[in-house]
């Protein structure tokens, strides 16, 4: 599993970063609304520069895990979010996939189009076996996106994870390669 270029959906482009993403990317990770259920933020413009120079520099390692991608919107250009495909095990192909997306852009559809084409891609492209998101147990948005898809609940961590000053549940969700419907071998 080597690196990404890009990966297109019907009205988005998912691609590498560019350090100038810079003001659209510190536009979402600066807003409290997005980083409510994330481990970080809501970011300083130092914060969001010092990651985005970070997760620049993860595309030229050799033997690549990390891929933040900017997402943006054909035509505009405007990058609207971002999509983490990470590779959580090289030799059983599981890979945990993130996303996040600028708020004013919330409920149009486009956080079920970045995981779709993150699956196709992860699935249909780097032949992955295993596909999962780990989401706060109270992100409504997220698990009704992950279920909608067709992802698994599989798992309930208690008090999993320190969020702004607060243990929190989380739910695993989870889709394997036989299970995703938009493979060629799998439809019909
Ligand atoms: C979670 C998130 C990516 C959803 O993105 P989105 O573009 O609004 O999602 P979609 O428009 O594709 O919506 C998918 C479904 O979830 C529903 N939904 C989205 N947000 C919702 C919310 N806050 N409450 C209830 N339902 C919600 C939509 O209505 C849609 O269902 P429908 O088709 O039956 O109407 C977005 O809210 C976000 O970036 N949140 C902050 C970051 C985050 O929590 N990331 C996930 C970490 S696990």
């Amino acid at each position: 599993m080597t690196g990404i270029t890009a990966v297109e959906t019907k009205r988005l482009i998912l691609r590498e970063l560019d350090e100038d993403d810079f003001e659209d990317i510190h536009e979402f990770k600066s807003d409290p609304q997005v980083v409510k259920y994330l481990t970080w933020g809501p970011n300083s413009r130092e914060q969001t520069l010092q990651s985005l120079r970070k997760q620049i520099a993860f595309q030229n390692e050799e033997n690549r895990k990390l891929h933040v991608l900017a997402v943006e919107i054909k035509g505009t250009k405007k990058v609207i979010g971002n999509a983490l495909f990470m590779v959580r095990d090289q030799d059983f192909k599981t890979v945990e996939i993130g996303y996040f997306i600028n708020s004013n852009y919330w409920k149009q559809g486009y956080g079920i189009e970045i995981v779709k084409g993150l699956l196709d891609f992860g699935f249909n492209t780097m032949d992955v076996h295993r596909i999962y998101a780990v989401c706060d147990a109270e992100n409504t948005g997220s698990i009704k996106l992950l279920s909608k898809i067709g992802f698994r609940q599989e798992g309930h961590f208690i008090k999993n994870l320190k969020i702004k000053g607060q243990w929190r549940d989380h739910y695993l969700f989870a889709m394997l390669s036989k299970e995703f419907i938009n493979k060629p071998e799998n439809e019909g």
